[in-house]
């Protein structure tokens, strides 16, 4: 058993804490969710927070979460839901480094706030390519580095004792760019502060990236 998972922090403060950001952006989860369609796949689904999110054009939601602590809140908020939405919601227990699904098989990916957390982004975009189907959208939403240097500084300084402490977020992604690294087309892409959050992790992006149907 990992250490993380017998951690009192990871178990019980770290699932809360999360609980607590998701709430802070509910109106951007909305907005942007809103475009799933079809197959979906969350990745690092977290808390289960956008479950109530998705819409009818949503035929199938693969949530995936490699935190069994994390996804023991997400299966609480599934009991919760109308039967209809339980159906079409199937949870992962797996790590989006490796993601347990067929080649082109999602119309649309999902990555809120989780490419700061992953061991290594450009492998898990990578893999995002692999499972979408040509002419499927990845839905973002990304705390990145900052447009600051004088916060980018800090981010950098900071980023060691911070990544310790959240999960393994990083404070000095370039995720837009990684994303565009990995062969995607960004069709829409905004950059923008949030004010609600602390000045490290304010830097933020979205926007729906389209793996080319070539
Ligand atoms: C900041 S939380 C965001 C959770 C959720 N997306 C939300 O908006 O509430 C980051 C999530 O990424 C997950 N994560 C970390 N490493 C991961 C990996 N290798 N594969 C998939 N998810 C991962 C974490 O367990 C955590 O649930």
């Amino acid at each position: 058993m990992s250490l993380r998972r017998i951690n009192p922090y990871y178990r019980w403060l770290f699932p809360w804490l999360l609980d607590r950001v998701s709430k802070v952006v509910a109106p951007e989860r909305d907005q942007l969710l809103a475009r799933a369609q079809g197959v979906v796949l969350e990745v690092g689904a977290g808390t289960g927070t956008s479950f109530s999110c998705y819409q009818k054009q949503v035929t199938k939601l693969l949530a995936l979460e490699p935190d069994t602590g994390v996804v023991a809140k997400a299966r609480k908020v599934l009991r919760g839901l109308s039967t209809e939405q339980q159906d079409k919601i199937e949870l992962l227990v797996a790590d989006a480094m490796a993601i347990p699904l067929s080649d082109n098989s999602c119309d649309t990916v999902v990555c809120f706030l989780v490419l700061c957390s992953v061991p290594d982004p450009k492998q898990v975009l990578s893999e995002i390519g692999r499972v979408l189907k040509p002419g499927g959208s990845l839905l973002f939403f990304e705390h990145v580095l900052a447009d600051s240097e004088r916060v980018q500084r800090w981010q950098h300084r900071l980023n060691p004792y911070w990544h310790r402490c959240a999960g393994g977020c990083q404070l000095n992604r370039e995720t837009a760019e990684y994303i565009q690294q990995a062969g995607f087309e960004l069709r829409e892409h905004e950059r923008y502060q949030h004010r609600s959050f602390p000045v490290l992790v304010r830097q933020l992006v979205t926007g729906v990236a389209v793996k080319s149907s070539r």
